[in-house]
Parts: C-alpha cells; sequence; structure tokens
C-alpha cells in the first residue's frame, strides 16, 4: 500500500503504562515501553493521518507530526481518550493496569513495628477498549491482547467482550517480544474474516504491516 492511505482519517492511538498511585512516591505499573504504540501512531502519520497518541509515562521521542497527550493514570488516559471518540480509528496498545488502589494515601505509607505483611485494597479500573467498542459510533475498534498462556482463546473472548473490530494478540511470556523488546509477534483476530499471523520482527517494521492489514480489511 502507498502512502497517503489514511489520508482524510483521524487515528487515535494509546501506548505505554499506566501508574497507579498508592501513596506520594509509590505506584502500581508495568513493564510496558511504549515501543509498539508509538511505531503504530508514526506508520499512521505516515500514511496522511491526523494521529492523537494518549501515552502512558514512557521514555521515548515524540514522533514528529504526531499530537501526543500525556496520561498517567487510567482515569487520565480514559478521559483523554473520551475526548478522541470521533476518531475512524482506534488502535489500543497501552498495557493499561486492571486494578488501582481504592484510595491513594495523602502521607508516605508507613509500616508498623514488627509488622511483616501489608495489603492494599484495589478497585477496577475502566476498560476503555470496552468503552470504545461500546460507544463509539464510527470508530473501527483494535485492541491488543497480552497473554501467558492459552493466547488464542482469551484474544477470541475479549474480540467479543470487548466489542473491537480486531485483536491483535502477542505472548507476553516470552520475553525476546511483547513488553519492553525490540521485536514482536502478533497475530491479527478479526469479527470477519481469517486470521492473519506475522513472523517475529522489529515493532516498527511490524507496525507498518499491521497499518496495512488495518487498511485493507477496513477501507477494502
Ligand atoms: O509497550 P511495549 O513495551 O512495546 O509492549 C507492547 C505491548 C506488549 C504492551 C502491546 O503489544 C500489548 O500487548 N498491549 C496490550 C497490553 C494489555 O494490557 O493487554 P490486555 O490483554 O491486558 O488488555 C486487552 C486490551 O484492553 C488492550 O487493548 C488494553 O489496552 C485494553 N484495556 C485493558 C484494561 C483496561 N482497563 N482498559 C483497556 O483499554
Amino acid at each position: 500500500l502507498k502512502g497517503g492511505s489514511l489520508e482524510g482519517k483521524k487515528v487515535l492511538v494509546t501506548a505505554g503504562p499506566t501508574q497507579e498511585s498508592i501513596d506520594p512516591i509509590r505506584y502500581i505499573t508495568n513493564h510496558s515501553s511504549g515501543r509498539m504504540g508509538y511505531a503504530i501512531a508514526e506508520a499512521a502519520q505516515k500514511r496522511g493521518a491526523e494521529v492523537v497518541l494518549v501515552s502512558g509515562p514512557v521514555d521515548l521521542a515524540q514522533p514528529a507530526g504526531v499530537d501526543v497527550i500525556d496520561a498517567v493514570s487510567t482515569e487520565e488516559m480514559f478521559t483523554a481518550v473520551k475526548s478522541h471518540m470521533d476518531a475512524d480509528l482506534g488502535i489500543f496498545t497501552a498495557a493499561v493496569s486492571d486494578f488501582t488502589p481504592i484510595s491513594r494515601m495523602e502521607g508516605k505509607m508507613k509500616k508498623e513495628k514488627g509488622q511483616e505483611t501489608v495489603s492494599i485494597d484495589l478497585k477496577k479500573t475502566p476498560d476503555i477498549l470496552q468503552h470504545a467498542g461500546e460507544n463509539s459510533t464510527n470508530m473501527y475498534v483494535v485492541g491488543f491482547a497480552a497473554e501467558t498462556d492459552n493466547v488464542e482463546q482469551y484474544a477470541q473472548d475479549k474480540l467479543k467482550r470487548k466489542n473491537a473490530d480486531c485483536i491483535v494478540m502477542n505472548d507476553v511470556s516470552d520475553t525476546s517480544i511483547g513488553m519492553n523488546s525490540a521485536d514482536n509477534e502478533v497475530v491479527m483476530l478479526f469479527r470477519e474474516g481469517e486470521p492473519v499471523p506475522f513472523e517475529k520482527m522489529d515493532k516498527r517494521a511490524l507496525a507498518e504491516q499491521i497499518i496495512d492489514t488495518l487498511v485493507q480489511r477496513w477501507l477494502g
């Protein structure tokens, strides 16, 4: 596919981890580097799209020509996504925390004398992908699925449950692909049509192929 295939389209991408505060100095997060999402945002921008990238805290340079919105917590990422529900294509690569502390402690959490264990109560975070799947009118919705076992079955479940048009699945039990690695190896599953597998490759090369495949399936 040639450049310009996303001309006139608005593409929303989420990337990176979220941080859920426990107290003023501690938080819950994961190993996502943001590389997969940034590569996807770049590939979409190169094809002429207007790209909004909602990014968790990462250590990556801002891609040229992309509108980056910083978000730290899931709640912040959700707010940013909700203000861009008019996007034509939404690609949700962020590794969003599924749970967040019920309340953030005002002061630093203290350990009592002799204390050997501690519990922190967590509550479910809003599901950003599912919200987009259920509430967008025009958006072609693409989620990612990071699994460590029963990869295909869980990814198929997510495709249905989150009302997505496509799920890109990766096996994050293999540390040479997936989170915080240069390469990834994925299979794209679609609500309609055959799955599309890709060989292991550099995330930037893969992002190009993911975008081209989406353009073909979505815009024909
Ligand atoms: O950032 P990198 O280091 O490059 O790594 C890339 C990646 C491994 C993070 C990426 O390829 C990937 O798999 N992203 C999805 C990670 C994830 O959280 O997967 P999940 O199976 O837990 O979630 C499924 C989908 O729901 C995802 O699209 C996720 O963005 C979305 N979700 C999940 C929970 C939530 N509260 N809101 C969401 O939107």
